[in-house]
């Protein structure tokens, strides 16, 4: 990738929506679009995303030559790169900053910024060998001004920290860092993207919860393997490799 191409907007549906529509019109990797406000932002899990002026709301189209297993990877270097730029916002918040599994940032403990990937695999012949992907869009919303109250997990804003970053800045910074790390996973794979999430993983070799559709597992959180499963020790010692859930500190 060359360089980004941001385009900003006063209002939007959805800047991952923009995206798209960009992307199915054949819009070239490297675009990026930031909205003061979206009406219909959307979360994981096909959640609302509230999105009051203020916050940042910004997604980036990718092409990556890679698997969408391998792209789902894309979440670490995201939020090592939001990590980043929240440090480049005040650097006295070093400390405070932690990456959540999958693909949370949290300040204090608390949520600061969500992540949403988005992808499509690339059509193929009948009898051909199975495609790679079309595009990815990386989603990122970050509470800078303010959160939303009556979430069901914590949630904070950089104001509520005494920092004041204005959208245009914070994405300024953002996409430095998200150019940057996207360069060495490109050239370098996910290895050392790994390593600097593990730097910042919240809960590391803590008893965690892990919500899964068919019910809670308890275990440690031990490590982070080199797919990006979490590696869950059991009660027996065994271990199991989650790729997906909601992780929660154990009660
Ligand atoms: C989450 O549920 O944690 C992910 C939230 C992702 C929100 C961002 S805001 C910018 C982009 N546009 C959207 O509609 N969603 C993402």
């Amino acid at each position: 990738m060359t360089a980004w191409t941001l385009r900003a907007f006063d209002v939007l549906d959805s800047t991952n929506e923009e995206v798209r529509r960009e992307a199915e019109a054949g819009a070239a990797e490297g675009l990026a679009v930031l909205a003061r406000r979206q009406t219909a932002g959307r979360g994981r899990r096909g959640r609302a995303w509230v999105s009051p002026e203020g916050n940042l709301f910004l997604s980036v189209l990718l092409r990556p030559k890679a698997t969408p297993a391998e792209a789902a990877r894309l979440s670490f270097l995201t939020a090592v790169a939001l990590a980043e730029a929240v440090e480049l916002a005040d650097p006295a918040l070093r400390s405070k900053i932690t990456c959540k599994w999958p693909n949370d940032v949290l300040l204090d403990g608390a949520k600061l910024a969500g992540i949403l990937l988005e992808s499509r695999t690339a059509q193929v012949a009948p009898g051909s060998a199975g495609g790679g992907l079309d595009w990815v869009i990386v989603g990122i919303g970050v509470n800078l001004a303010h959160f939303p109250p009556d979430t069901p997990y914590a949630a904070t804003a950089l104001a509520a920290h005494g920092v004041t970053a204005a959208p245009e800045d914070f994405a300024g910074w953002l996409l430095a860092r998200l150019g940057y790390w996207y360069g060495r996973w490109q050239g370098e794979g996910f290895a050392p993207v790994r390593e600097a999430w593990l730097g910042r993983a919240q809960g590391i070799g803590q008893a965690v919860v892990v919500r899964l559709p068919d019910g809670d597992l308890q275990g440690r959180f031990v490590a982070l393997d080199e797919t990006g499963a979490l590696l869950l020790e059991l009660p027996d010692g065994s271990r199991q490799a989650i790729t997906a859930g909601d992780v929660f500190p154990a009660a």
